[in-house]
């Protein structure tokens, strides 16, 4: 039995883990953790210096998942990530520690196969179009913006094209913001906030005379659920660092 603990437990995403836990035959939910509530661990120390944990699972907020990382890792807890809004310089400091404390560590800023397909598929078309732009939407709870997926969408795009406005004439923003915000490699990305939508991302491409369109929406926290599983089984079995679902995919 692989024991879980889940920090954000008594979140929207933490409440939807806990449930898949709790049905899956070789997982046993050892621990919830989460600032808020009565019948939760107050913190990861608190969990740890009770329970074994195998595998904590944290979908918290993006202004403690470095801390709560590193005090996994210090601390020989695997850890599998999906809270978003880590930097770059962050993730890099996680990549390190994971491989000194050799310790398994999975960030993904995705876990619905659907959208890791997304992504994968707009790394495919980014060797063909050099003008792409990205279009995220999300319900008005989620804090951070661009959302994790679209940073992670431009990074792969970037690995294959080296600039996607080359054709665009001198620009100015009559209203700052327009042109949305500037990620790798010129990838313009625009960020929709309203009540109505889950999560969903459209990735645009064009060339002379054609459009490409890479779409895909959540309408389920479920959707979520078979990554997390597939991040778990991994990284108990692993004490790699892995920074994307498509690389266990
Ligand atoms: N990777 C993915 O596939 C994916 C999918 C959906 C959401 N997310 C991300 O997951 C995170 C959580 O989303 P949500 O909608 O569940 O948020 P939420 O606000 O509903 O839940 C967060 C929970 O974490 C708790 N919390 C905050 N800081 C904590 C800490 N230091 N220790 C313990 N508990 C703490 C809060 O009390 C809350 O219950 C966000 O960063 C969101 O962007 C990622």
């Amino acid at each position: 039995m692989i024991k879980v603990a889940v920090c954000g437990a008594l979140g929207r995403m933490g409440k939807e883990v806990c449930n898949t836990v709790l049905a899956n035959n070789d997982m046993e939910l050892v621990a919830k953790i989460d600032i808020a509530g009565e019948d939760t661990y107050k913190s990861i120390q608190d969990a740890s210096n009770a329970v074994k944990i195998d595998v904590l699972i944290d979908f918290t907020q993006p202004k403690s998942i470095f801390e709560n990382a590193k005090f996994c890792l210090n601390n020989g807890i695997k850890i599998v990530i999906g809270t978003t809004g880590l930097k770059d310089n962050e993730i890099e400091y996680l990549k390190n520690l994971s491989k000194e404390k050799n310790t398994g560590c999975l960030i993904a800023p995705n876990f619905s196969t659907g959208a890791v397909l997304m992504m994968m598929f707009a790394k495919q078309a980014a060797k063909y179009f050099d003008n792409a732009e990205i279009i995220e939407l999300h319900h008005n709870q989620k804090k951070d913006a661009p959302s994790g997926t679209a940073i992670k969408t431009a990074l792969m795009m970037s690995e294959e094209n080296e600039d996607f406005t080359t054709d665009n004439c001198p620009e100015t923003e009559t209203i700052k913001g327009a042109r949305g915000g500037i990620s790798y490699n010129n990838i313009h990305i625009h960020s929709v906030r309203m009540p109505g939508f889950m999560a969903s991302q459209e990735v645009l491409f064009g060339s002379n005379g054609q459009i490409l369109k890479i779409r895909h929406d959540s309408t389920d926290r479920k959707c979520y659920m078979d990554g997390v599983m597939l991040a778990v089984r991994h990284t108990v079995n692993n004490n790699d660092f892995v920074y994307g679902l498509e690389n266990i995919m």
